[in-house]
């Protein structure tokens, strides 16, 4: 063969490799696990779906007319097997398709079906698609495709039948809730070319060094580091080498890093997300097999145990919080433990920071102080009126930062800490010990850090009710400066959200968190603080999973009710604020 032979052999080759890509999954082949947002800004977790008996996922492309065409049969087909409880979804991978676009393809092509958006291109390249218009048939015992290809025989590009003659997919999840094997499992698909670039890219050259472990740093090693909060520490290549498929499989499914927040709303300094490109680059470097290349291993710097009281260093003040006993096994009741600030003098604590006696055990801890009682049934617990506050608590993956620029948290000489203890026990009896670090300022700041806690103990959250939402709303009664915002759940919150309601009546959404997860209490800290007029409503709105479907759910039988175990619900946010002084001039910007 001479040069050009070669060439040509070589086109040929890319061409059917762009036609068919071979990392296509075929009948029987598995599918990965991945969540998404969808169009409306929901979170979608293909793997939810375990108990259906079967997922049905048509893939669809603004603009394309077979998808247009074809969607009226789908949502026939989708009211038809929704008694039989098939879970029927879109998915959208073209490049050319955001969010905004694909709302106004949806609203006018009246798609009431979720739109799942693969923004990374990583789900529509595992599944080997090529064109939209494709549907795939999964069989959730499995986790396998049934069925791929066109829907039925009606169309064809630039014509169509009247009616179908084939029902390809009709005939699959026939085949599937039948238990037969499915008859035709493959088809081709008629639809629109899908633009894959990075499919056929070398993505072995992807530099481990240069690119992937500068990452991990970011991202990952604050927790995955010796003695941190991650159960395996990212201490070089061959740690990260070792985990990389169980590192595709989190990230795909947005388990890690750890941030749940819907990245259209708002601007969080603490985002520990790892952006689209971060994601694609990440896991096309892991699909090439994890290569080490060239450079010295920038993870080897970063093995050290870290300080105790890590970067905010030594306090000013440590106090030992008493001890519990937690036992082996059962339930233990909320720990409340008091004590007396030693401190014969008023100070302004810029930050503080519990450091946990046994991580294992501590759930979680709240402190407020305040002057307590020195009478009556309240004797010895913290008084309602008087001057009060709150410090640091504690939750897995908290960090210790300081307190806004130019605030503080005046303590009293006298005041007495309430530590609010929660232990989950975990198979050995073990004594914890915790202790709280404070930090002074030298000077007072110019304000004094609130929080409005918006609570709602009324709710009741039906059983096997999959969306369940209720409400809390305050009022601001002068103008704020908003810094963070914390949402508060147990095991059945699924979403919440922060609303703005402002004098003029307009909306903003300050924090969306389509994919609750009660492991992890994030405050969500704004990159520019907010400032808000007085008369400002915060609506507080969180939704409840309380179907079987849910796998943190403890009991689906039962109408859950406000309570303080993780068995029982809480509507409960938190915002983190400063007033305004009447003689302030507006130092940040009232709408950012
Ligand atoms: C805020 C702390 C934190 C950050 C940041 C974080 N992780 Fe984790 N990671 C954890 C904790 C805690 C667990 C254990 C979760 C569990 O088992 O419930 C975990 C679990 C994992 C696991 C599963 C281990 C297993 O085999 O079960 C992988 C893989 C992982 N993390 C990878 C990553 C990667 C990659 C990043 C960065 C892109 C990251 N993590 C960022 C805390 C963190």
């Amino acid at each position: 063969m001479n040069t050009r032979h070669l060439m040509a052999a070589a086109a040929v080759f890319l061409l059917v490799l762009a036609v068919r890509p071979a990392t296509a999954l075929e009948p029987g082949d598995r599918v990965d696990d991945f969540r998404l947002l969808d169009h409306e800004g929901g979170s979608r977790h293909l793997y939810y779906y375990g108990d259906a008996p079967a997922v049905v996922i048509m893939v669809q492309g603004n603009g394309c007319p077979i998808v247009r065409n074809a969607l009226p049969g789908f949502k026939a087909l989708r009211d038809e097997f929704a008694p039989r409880g098939v879970e029927f979804l879109l998915l959208n991978a073209n490049l050319q398709d955001d969010r905004a676009a694909i709302a106004r393809e949806a609203e006018a092509f009246a798609i009431d079906l979720p739109v799942l958006l693969d923004d990374t291109q990583l789900v529509g390249e595992s599944l080997g698609l090529v064109r939209t218009g494709e549907v795939i048939v999964i069989d959730p015992a499995t986790w396998t495709v049934a069925y791929r290809g066109a829907m039925d025989d009606r169309l064809t590009y630039e014509h169509q039948k009247p009616a179908a003659t084939e029902h390809y997919l009709r005939d699959a999840v026939e085949d599937l809730l039948a238990g037969r094997p499915v008859a035709l499992a493959s088809t081709e698909p008629v639809g629109c070319l899908i633009n894959f670039p990075e499919r056929n890219a070398e993505h072995a050259a992807i530099s481990y060094a240069d690119t992937i472990a500068p990452m991990l740093v970011d991202n990952c090693v604050s927790c995955h580091r010796p003695g941190g909060i991650g159960p395996w520490a990212m201490t070089s290549y061959d740690m990260v080498r070792g985990f990389a498929p169980m590192i595709r499989e989190v990230v795909r499914t947005r388990r890690m890093p750890p941030w749940h927040a819907d990245p259209a709303y708002g601007h969080f300094s603490n985002d520990r997300s790892l952006s689209a490109d971060e994601t694609r680059t990440l896991v096309h470097w892991i699909e090439a097999g994890a290569p080490r290349g060239e450079g010295v291993d920038p993870l080897l710097s970063h093995s050290d145990v870290q300080p105790e009281w890590g970067p905010l260093g030594e306090p000013d003040l440590v106090i030992d919080i008493p001890a519990t006993e937690v036992p082996a096994t059962g339930v233990v009741d909320y720990q409340y433990k008091y004590v007396t600030n030693p401190l014969d003098r008023d100070v302004w604590v810029r930050a503080s920071q519990i450091i946990p006696g046994d991580r294992a055990a501590l759930h979680h801890v709240i402190t407020r102080f305040g002057m307590v009682e020195t009478e009556g049934p309240r004797q010895g617990r913290i008084r309602r009126d008087g001057p009060s506050g709150g410090l640091a608590g504690y939750v897995p993956g908290w960090v210790a930062r300081d307190l806004p620029e130019g605030t503080g948290t005046w303590l009293p000489a006298g005041a007495t800490i309430e530590f609010q203890m929660h232990y989950t026990t975990y198979g050995k009896a073990t004594t914890d010990q915790s202790r709280i670090g404070i930090y002074f300022h030298d000077q007072p700041p110019a304000h004094q850090i609130e929080t409005m806690i918006l609570a709602n103990p009324r709710i009741r959250i039906p059983a096997h009710a999959a969306d369940h939402r209720e409400q809390a709303v305050r009022t601001f009664d002068s103008d704020v400066v908003v810094y963070s915002l914390l949402p508060h759940a147990h095991y059945r919150g699924k979403a919440s959200e922060f609303r703005a309601v402002y004098p003029d009546g307009s909306e903003e959404v300050l924090l969306s968190v389509p994919n609750y997860d009660f492991n992890w209490q994030t405050t969500y800290e704004l990159a520019a603080p907010k400032r808000l007029p007085a008369g400002t409503k915060m609506v507080h709105t969180t939704w409840w999973d309380n179907s079987a479907r849910n796998p943190a759910n403890p009991d689906p039988t039962r109408e859950v009710p406000w309570g303080q175990q993780s068995w029982d619900e809480m509507l409960f946010g938190a915002v983190s604020y400063r007033r305004v002084a009447d003689d302030e001039q507006p130092a940040v910007a009232a709408r950012n």
